[in-house]
């Protein structure tokens, strides 16, 4: 019979790839912090209208990729694709912004999507996000790109471009769409055939579409930017000034719309040439009607959301070093299956006592293949209980990762030895 294999687009993490998460997932954790950001959990799934009326009918993410199922009481619920709709309903229920005007909230997780696997596509993968709530104001569309920004230098990516563009309040899209639905309709007959379905249902999307029929005909599309009431064009504008205040570059491009529907105002994506085809590691923006979409009353916000495996890829075309060493300190060897009632003893004194990590072989190897497994871990120390060490209580420290001296000592004197 054959072995069960994981589910197509998900993946293991390995112990041999886990440090890599946890330094990134440090890295996360500071400077989130350094900005004031709290981190929030929440369930892996929802009802899944939380979804459908969040992230919105006519996008890809809930017409086809959501992993929606219904529960034994035949309630329908969906794994969630992206957090941003969960979180506001997270802080509606519990009520996080009556605590303080400003909610800035933070979240590290898996996320699911049905999408046709590749590289840097998955069914099942991980976010690192970040949302300021209830400020309309742009200098908190410039914060949190600041914060995007502080992670992807610190993160030592410092060749990224940050696409920005502006989509306008309500009443200024609506004029906008009305003049972007006649020009395709005037072209529909050259649009790719997804794109002519989607004239009725989502025509924004159709300016970013990466098909090269429908690159031609949104190359000369109204320009959304020249359709900005005054209102949407100063916030807009202070945005960018506050970007150039703060040294982060950017490029405003007027066709990028994002793929979910909650934006209003400021949307921005994170692109590397490292990536390939799905180039984009990061994106977001304002989303003033989320909060009225899912029951509440009008509530501003801003955020945006990483992949973490995208940045993964990134950092091993770059070779950037993360933390590699393993965190075994010590390991026991015991040169006879006799020594191994003392060898535990030393192991509990060196875990409990001393805080120092510590393994004994337990495939009663000989010395040397004990030695080398001590090598290939990376330990600082193998602590070797022989014939004579067994018989005075001593044990022999032998420093792996110096210059490999070795020294005798007393079981009593480990703490002046080891500190
Ligand atoms: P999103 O652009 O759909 O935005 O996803 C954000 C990031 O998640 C993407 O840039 C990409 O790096 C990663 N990602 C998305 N789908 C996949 C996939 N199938 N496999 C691997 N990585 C993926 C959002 O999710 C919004 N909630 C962002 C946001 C927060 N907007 C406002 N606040």
């Amino acid at each position: 019979m054959a072995n069960i294999q994981a589910i197509r687009g998900t993946k293991d993490i390995t112990p041999n790839e886990i440090h890599k998460w946890h330094s990134i997932e440090q890295i996360l954790k500071k400077i989130s912090e350094n900005y004031g950001y709290r981190e929030i959990r929440t369930p892996v799934f929802e009802k899944t209208e939380v979804f459908s009326r969040g992230v919105g009918a006519g996008t890809d993410i809930v017409n086809k990729e959501m992993y929606t199922f219904a529960d034994r009481s035949g309630e329908s619920l969906t794994l969630r694709p992206e957090q941003t709709a969960a979180l506001v309903r997270a802080i509606i229920q519990n009520n996080l912004v009556a605590e303080n005007p400003t909610a800035r909230l933070y979240y590290i997780g898996a996320y699911y999507r049905y999408e046709r696997p590749q590289k840097g596509r998955l069914r099942e993968f991980h976010q690192y996000g970040a949302e300021c709530i209830s400020s309309p104001y742009p200098e908190s569309d410039a914060e949190t790109i600041s914060l995007a920004d502080s992670i992807i230098r610190e993160l030592g990516i410092d060749e990224y471009s940050l696409k920005l563009n502006s989509l306008g309040n309500e009443s200024s899209r609506k004029t906008y769409l009305e003049v972007l639905i006649e020009y395709l309709h005037k072209n529909i007959n050259n649009l790719s055939e997804e794109s002519q379905s989607r004239i009725g249902i989502n025509p924004l999307r159709i300016l970013d579409s990466k098909h090269t029929l429908d690159i031609e005909i949104v190359k000369n599309a109204p320009n959304i930017l020249e359709y900005l009431d005054a209102e949407s064009q100063q916030h807009f504008e202070r945005v960018c000034k506050y970007l150039e205040a703060a040294n982060i570059k950017y490029t405003i491009t007027p066709t990028l719309v994002r793929g979910l529907d909650y934006y209003s105002h400021t949307v921005f994506e994170f692109q590397s040439n490292y990536l390939g085809s799905q180039d984009a590691f990061g994106g977001g923006g304002r989303y003033n009607k989320l909060f009225s979409e899912l029951g509440a009353k009008d509530t501003p916000a801003v955020g945006f959301a990483m992949g973490i495996e995208r940045i993964l890829l990134i950092l091993d075309v770059l070779q950037k070093q993360i933390d590699s060493s393993g965190n075994v300190q010590a390991v026991i060897i015991p040169t006879s299956n006799n020594y191994y009632e003392y060898a535990l003893r030393i192991a509990a004194k060196l875990r409990n006592d001393f805080s120092i990590s510590t393994i004994i072989d337990l495939q009663r190897r000989s010395l040397k293949s004990q030695m080398r497994e001590a090598g290939k871990i990376s330990a600082k120390y193998a602590i070797i209980i022989g014939d004579s060490e067994f018989e005075s209580r001593s044990i022999t420290i032998k420093y792996l990762n110096e210059d490999g001296r070795q020294i005798i000592i007393n079981e009593d004197d480990l703490k002046q030895e080891l500190f």
